[in-house]
C-alpha cells in the first residue's frame, strides 16, 4: 500500500517535470462568443428611490448549469496518482511555458484553447470520461447564470385586478406608469438646470463639486472622479436614485447587497416626461417629444472592479430628449473582499499571481459565465461535473470517476471591463504557486484577471465507486 502511494506519487512528480506542450486552458472564444446579459447598465426609465431588490435565484442557476454538464470530463493524472500529487508544485518547465504564453499575441493560444472543447454530447465523448486524453470534455459556454440574474422594481404597471376606487385619468389605480406616452417620471431630486439645455448640465458648477468634494467611504478605493459617463459592464447588479449625491448611501447600498463590490455614482440628466412622438393619450397628453429636465442622483452597483475604462455609458436620446451624465465617480472594494464560502467547499483562498490557466494533467475543463464575479455559478459546475462523472461511470461498471476536489473562479476583464465568470475544474488540489496567468493579448485586445479565488472540497473526494 505504502509503495503504491510513493510510485503514484513518483509517477505524479515524472508527469510534472516533463509535460506535453502546456496547453493554455483559457478559451477567448468562450469569453467572446458568450451573449451579454439582458442589462450591462441601469434600465432608461428610472425608479422612485431604495426600491430596487436584488437576488440571484440559485435554484434555478443549479437547474440551468446542471443541465448543461451532460458529458464527462476527466483529467489526464486521476484517481491515487492525482491525490498523492495534491502538493506538488508545479515544474519550473510549465511556469516558464505560461509565463512566455502571458506575452504571446499569437494564433496558438487561440487554436490550443479551442482544441479542450467538445460541443458534442456523443457517447464518443462520454466514454472519453476514464482516458487519459489531453483535452476533456466539457460542453461549450453558453450564458446560464444571466437569465436568472433577477430584478424586481416598484415601476409600476398595469393591473388586471379591479380599483378599490374610481382612478385617475392616465393612473392604474392611482399609480403612473412611467412608461405611458408622456407620464411624469419618478424621482428627480436634483436641481433643474436652467437654461434647460445639455451644455448648460454639463457645465453646472454644484455637479462638478459633488463630485471632487466626494470622501472616499472607508473600505473603498476611488477609480475614478467627476467623468461624464456612466459604468457599463456585464457585472451589472443594480441600482437606485438617491436623494442627493450620497457617496456613503450609495457604498451602504453595495454592502448590503450580494456579490456588489464596487459602485457608480453620478448625476443624470433625464425627461420630466416620458418623452413620445404621436403616442397613445393615457391622460397625460400624446406628442412630447423632448420635454424640459429633470436631475437624477444614480447609485449603480457593480459584481467585479470597475475603473475609468467601464465608463462608456455617455447616455443617450429618449426621442428627442438627451440624456447625458455628469459627476461620475467610481469606488471599488474588489481588492478588500473575499467572495462567500460556498457550500460543500473550504473557504475560499486568494490566488496572488492570478489564474491557474494551465493546471497540467489535473485539469478536468472549464467554463466561463458572463455576469458578476460569482464563484457559486463554478461551485454548481464542479457538482454537476462530478455528479456527471460518477453517473457515467457507474453506468459503465467502473470502478471509479474522476472527482472535482478544486475549482478556481476569477473574473475575466476584456480592455478592463468586466466580462464574467471563468472556472477552471481540477481532479486534485494544487497549491498557489500554479497560479500565474495575469492575462493574454489577442491583437489589440487583452484579456486580464482579476478576482481570482481557489476553493477545494470541505471533504476531498477519490473517486472510487
Ligand atoms: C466628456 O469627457 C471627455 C473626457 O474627459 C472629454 O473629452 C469630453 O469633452 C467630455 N464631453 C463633454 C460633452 O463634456
Ligand atoms: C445618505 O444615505 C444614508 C443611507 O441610506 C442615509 O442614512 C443618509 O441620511 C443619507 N444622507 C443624505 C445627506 O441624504
Ligand atoms: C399618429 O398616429 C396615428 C395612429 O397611429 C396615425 O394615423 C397618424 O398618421 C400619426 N400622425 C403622425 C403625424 O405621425
Ligand atoms: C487591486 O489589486 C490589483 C493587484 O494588486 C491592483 O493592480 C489594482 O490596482 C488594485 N485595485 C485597486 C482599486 O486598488
Amino acid at each position: 500500500m505504502r509503495s503504491n502511494i510513493i510510485l503514484a506519487a513518483a509517477l505524479a512528480r515524472i508527469a510534472a517535470a516533463a509535460p506535453a506542450p502546456a496547453p493554455q486552458q483559457f478559451d477567448f472564444d468562450a469569453i467572446l462568443n458568450a451573449p451579454s446579459p439582458t442589462a450591462t447598465v441601469p434600465p432608461v426609465i428610472a425608479v422612485a428611490s431604495s426600491s430596487t431588490t436584488f437576488s440571484i435565484d440559485t435554484a434555478s442557476l443549479a437547474a440551468s448549469i446542471a443541465a448543461e454538464i451532460t458529458t464527462a470530463a476527466t483529467a489526464s493524472i486521476t484517481g491515487a496518482s492525482a491525490s498523492a500529487a495534491s502538493t506538488e508544485e508545479p515544474t519550473t518547465t510549465v511556469l516558464d511555458k505560461r509565463g512566455n504564453t502571458q506575452k504571446t499575441t499569437s494564433s496558438s493560444i487561440w487554436s490550443t484553447s479551442t482544441s479542450t472543447k467538445s460541443s458534442s454530447k456523443s457517447s464518443s465523448t462520454l466514454s472519453s470520461s476514464t482516458s487519459s486524453a489531453k483535452s476533456s470534455s466539457v460542453p461549450v459556454t453558453s450564458s446560464t447564470s444571466t437569465s436568472t440574474l433577477q430584478q424586481s422594481s416598484s415601476t409600476t404597471s398595469s393591473s388586471s385586478t379591479a380599483c378599490p376606487t374610481t382612478p385617475e385619468a392616465g393612473t392604474y389605480c392611482g399609480f403612473i406608469n412611467p412608461e405611458d406616452a408622456c407620464a411624469p417620471q419618478p424621482a428627480g431630486s436634483g436641481p433643474q438646470v436652467q437654461p434647460d439645455t445639455v451644455a448648460a448640465f454639463y457645465a453646472y458648477p454644484a455637479f462638478m463639486q459633488d463630485a471632487l468634494n466626494a470622501k472616499t467611504p472607508s473600505g473603498y478605493v476611488e477609480t475614478f472622479k467627476n467623468l461624464n459617463a456612466s459604468t457599463s459592464a456585464n457585472s451589472y447588479l443594480t441600482y437606485e436614485t438617491l436623494t442627493s449625491y450620497n457617496v456613503s448611501g450609495c457604498a451602504s447600498f453595495c454592502d448590503n447587497t450580494d456579490l456588489c463590490t464596487a459602485f457608480n455614482i453620478y448625476i443624470e440628466r433625464d425627461p420630466s416626461v416620458n418623452p413620445t412622438t404621436n403616442g397613445t393619450d393615457i391622460g397625460w397628453g400624446s406628442d412630447c417629444p423632448n420635454p424640459s429636465s429633470i436631475t437624477n442622483y444614480k447609485c449603480s452597483l457593480w459584481g467585479s472592479n470597475i475603473d475609468a475604462s467601464s465608463a462608456t455609458n455617455f447616455g443617450d436620446y429618449r426621442d428627442e430628449f438627451q440624456v447625458v451624465i455628469a459627476g461620475s465617480n467610481g469606488y471599488d472594494k474588489t481588492n478588500n473582499t473575499t467572495p462567500a464560502t460556498q457550500p460543500g467547499w473550504s473557504a475560499p483562498s486568494g490566488c496572488s499571481g492570478g489564474a491557474i490557466s494551465s493546471g497540467g494533467s489535473y485539469w478536468m475543463g472549464s467554463n466561463f459565465y458572463p455576469g458578476p464575479f460569482d464563484p457559486s455559478v463554478c461551485a454548481i459546475y464542479a457538482q454537476a461535473q462530478t455528479s456527471t462523472n460518477k453517473q457515467v461511470a457507474q453506468q459503465k461498471g467502473a470502478k471509479s470517476y474522476t472527482p472535482c476536489n478544486m475549482f478556481n473562479a476569477y473574473m475575466v476583464q476584456k480592455n478592463g471591463i468586466a466580462q464574467g465568470t471563468y472556472c477552471q475544474l481540477y481532479d486534485t488540489v494544487l497549491s498557489d504557486s500554479w497560479a500565474s496567468f495575469s492575462g493574454a493579448w489577442s491583437g489589440a485586445t487583452f484579456f486580464g484577471v482579476t478576482s481570482s479565488w481557489t476553493y477545494s472540497l470541505s471533504e476531498l473526494l477519490d473517486g472510487k465507486l
